[in-house]
């Protein structure tokens, strides 16, 4: 998705004889849209395709998953802070907001990743590693992830994720197709612009092949565990099918950390797509990271730091609130959700547009994700829902008048 890589032995030309210890290894081509986008060529040591059993799988409040039923157009707030740790990476994703072009989760892993790895056979992941670090498995190697870093996830990847010390919270975006870096962000040969807010050194992909073994993998059989069209189905192998001598190409799992996110800096208020990081059909994915902020000063007239009151009348809206001051919301915490949908305004709580006047830095730190369909809320996210958040607005006899610093 971001540049070439490679790791082990691949021959010098694309399907021809490849063979290790006088064994021909089996060519796998990882293509996207159809032959005509990025692929990868995998070279197996015994073929990916002889499982000799499959089965339907369900794992409830991840797939499959249903909207709820009733839904007013309220700007909502969900408490993940309040979600309790349960299960591993996969059996502890939960999905809270869903459309045609995207689904939103978190995952709070409480135990060790059991024997099955999973792949989205359906579109790319992006997992957003709250507060811990740890390793990625997958048919292409190990990579090891930081706290707060994104982890690209191309669909069709075999994978298992470990954080550290077997527990760890994630924010996890499903697309129905890619999430990638947006296109101003590429010359017309694919590199990464001089004004784009990162660079390729930026983003990491795996280190070293995976290596079988049985004391980290288990004995036979091997579960994999697909998931398309909203439904998980389970193939058996009785062999290790990740057994892999080397690969090549440009499809591979990338890591980025939010904080060489490069934030822009205006003398007056930046629109929130101006922290743009990546981008999926229906979709894009911001950063918003600690930075200075807007600094127009002339005589009465200074910028306001804190966000205009706005209708962004084709987009929902959605933060995760990660760490820092969230100045122009009250009641939020860190792990907060807000999802502000489209049809309806909103803007800054009473009180913090004034008083924003003169601030000079923000130390805020969340991911946004703003949508061009409606997302509807799922059983568990109405599970943790703040439902008195849409009417927070209201000027009750107590609530501050704006006053200007
Ligand atoms: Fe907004």
């Amino acid at each position: 998705m971001i540049h070439y890589h490679k790791l082990g032995d691949v021959p010098p030309k694309h399907h021809v004889t490849h063979k290790e210890n006088g064994k021909m290894l089996m060519e796998q081509c990882m293509t996207r849209v159809a032959f005509k986008s990025t692929y990868s060529i995998i070279y197996y040591r015994t073929p990916p395709t002889d499982e000799c059993k499959v089965r339907s799988m369900e794992l409830p409040g991840f797939c499959p998953v249903v909207p709820i039923a009733e839904q007013l157009l309220h700007r909502r707030h969900l408490r993940t802070q309040d979600m309790q740790p349960t299960g591993d990476f996969l059996t502890g994703r939960r999905t809270l907001l869903m459309n045609a072009d995207i689904q939103v989760g978190v995952c709070k892993i409480a135990q060790p990743a059991g024997k099955s790895w999973f792949t989205n056979g359906e579109g790319d992941e992006c997992w957003f590693a709250y507060d811990c670090g740890g390793t990625l498995e997958s048919v292409y190697g190990v990579q090891s992830f930081n706290k707060q870093d994104y982890i690209l996830i191309p669909k069709g990847t075999p994978y298992r994720l470990h954080p550290d010390n077997d527990r760890g919270t994630f924010l996890v975006f499903e697309s129905a197709t890619s999430i990638d870096l947006p296109q101003q962000f590429r010359n017309e040969s694919g590199q990464i612009t001089m004004d784009a807010p990162y660079c390729h050194r930026d983003f990491h992909g795996p280190t070293e092949l995976l290596s079988f073994d049985e004391s980290r993998h288990g004995k036979p059989p091997y579960d994999w565990v697909v998931k398309f069209g909203n439904r998980l189905s389970v193939h058996e192998y009785e062999h290790f099918p990740w057994d892999v001598a080397g690969w090549d190409g440009v499809a591979y799992p990338v890591t980025f950390n939010i904080l060489d996110y490069q934030p822009k800096t205006a003398t007056i208020h930046l629109p929130p797509t101006s922290h743009i990081t990546f981008a999926g059909r229906g979709f894009v994915i911001c950063s918003f990271v600690p930075r200075k902020v807007d600094y127009y000063d002339k005589g009465e007239y200074k910028a306001i730091p804190c966000p205009y009151g706005h209708a962004s009348v084709d987009c929902d809206e959605i933060l995760y609130y990660v760490e820092g001051n969230f100045t122009s919301r009250k009641g939020i915490e860190s792990q907060s959700i807000s999802l502000h949908p489209m049809g309806v305004p909103h803007g800054p709580h009473p009180g913090t547009y004034a008083t924003s006047v003169g601030a000079e830095r923000t130390n805020e730190l969340a991911v946004m994700c703003d949508t061009f369909k409606p997302l509807l809320l799922t059983k568990a996210a109405d599970a943790i829902e703040d439902k008195d958040y849409h009417y927070t607005w209201v000027r009750r006899e107590n609530t501050p008048m704006e006053t200007s610093k």
